[in-house]
């Protein structure tokens, strides 16, 4: 079910900037699992907000993750790169495999685990006595011994161009983030994130507090990460998730009902708790 060979056929569904473009496109080749996730289950306590999910998460694809307030997006997500754990009295059992290697292994550093896989919140997150060049560049020093001044500022360039940010910001880069518009500082810790050149990318609720412009902006970025990283993103908006993702998860109560091609699941879904789930949600 969440092999390559069941990938949806692209240009299906709503007609939107994104579909347009991609109705065009070519097939995508194949590609390979980035993140294998065996019966995974997060708990807080003694309570499982996660329980025993399995899924793969493909390179060079959008996951995306649906499902009523509570189910536990936001926790799968942070399980997926060990920010679960900050929380105290909060585990996890089960295995989340990365190229292989199981990034809950004694000898993971976690610190590593986030580099490689970057995370970005519903609310932009900017550090606020830090400038936009340091902003960027917090994430550089794990596992870095000392990276010179001047390759720091090309990798901030580099992934503040990647974030559609750099011409807004380049005249200001020392100057604080905090007086950016929300849109540009979502852009901005989506570019922090993307300094540590990721594998993987987890987006929960990127666009929530965006204007249109901005959101549109965001999903056009998700789109052209896809090019390079898995990327997976979590929406309560069932036309973000039909026009930027190849997969969709719905979950409800911590249980992953399904997981299908997106254009499947909008259509077609199999079961019938996806199938009122959507049908409300689009109407
Ligand atoms: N820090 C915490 N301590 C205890 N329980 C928590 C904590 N954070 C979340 N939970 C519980 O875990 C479950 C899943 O929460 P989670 O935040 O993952 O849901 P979600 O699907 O992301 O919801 P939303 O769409 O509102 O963001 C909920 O029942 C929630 O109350
Ligand atoms: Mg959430």
């Amino acid at each position: 079910m969440t092999s390559a060979a069941t990938e949806s056929r692209r240009g299906q569904g709503t007609s939107t900037h994104l579909r347009a473009r991609r109705a065009d496109a070519p097939v995508d080749p194949p590609t390979r699992p980035r993140v294998v996730v065996e019966e995974l289950s997060a708990l807080f306590g003694k309570t499982r907000a996660v329980k025993d999910v399995s899924m793969e998460l493909l390179d060079k694809r959008v996951t995306a993750i649906i499902g009523p307030s509570g189910c536990g997006k936001s926790t799968f997500l942070r399980s997926l790169n060990r920010m679960h754990e900050t929380i105290s009295g909060a585990s996890v059992t089960g295995k989340v495999l990365l190229d292989g290697h199981d990034i809950y292994a004694p000898e993971m550093n976690p610190a590593s685990v986030r580099k490689h896989v970057g995370m970005v919140f519903q609310r932009p997150t900017p550090f606020p006595t830090m400038s936009i060049r340091d902003n960027v560049a917090a994430g550089l020093r794990v596992g870095r011994l000392d990276p010179s001044r001047s390759s720091i500022d090309e990798i901030v360039e580099k992934a503040l161009r990647r974030a559609a940010l750099w011409d807004e910001v380049k005249h200001r880069l020392n100057t604080s983030a905090v007086g950016m518009s929300g849109g540009q500082q979502q852009r901005l810790c989506i570019a922090r994130a993307l300094a540590t050149e990721p594998k993987v990318l987890l987006l929960d609720e990127p666009t929530a507090s965006l204007d249109p412009i901005s959101t549109q902006s965001v999903e056009e970025l998700v789109w052209e990460l896809r090019a390079d990283i898995a990327v997976v993103i979590v929406t309560h908006n069932m036309q973000q998730a039909a026009r930027v993702s190849d997969f969709t998860a719905f979950f409800l109560h911590g249980d992953m009902v399904e997981f299908s091609p997106t254009a499947e699941i909008f259509t077609n879904p199999r079961d019938p708790r996806t199938e009122s789930y959507i049908t409300v949600r689009f109407g």
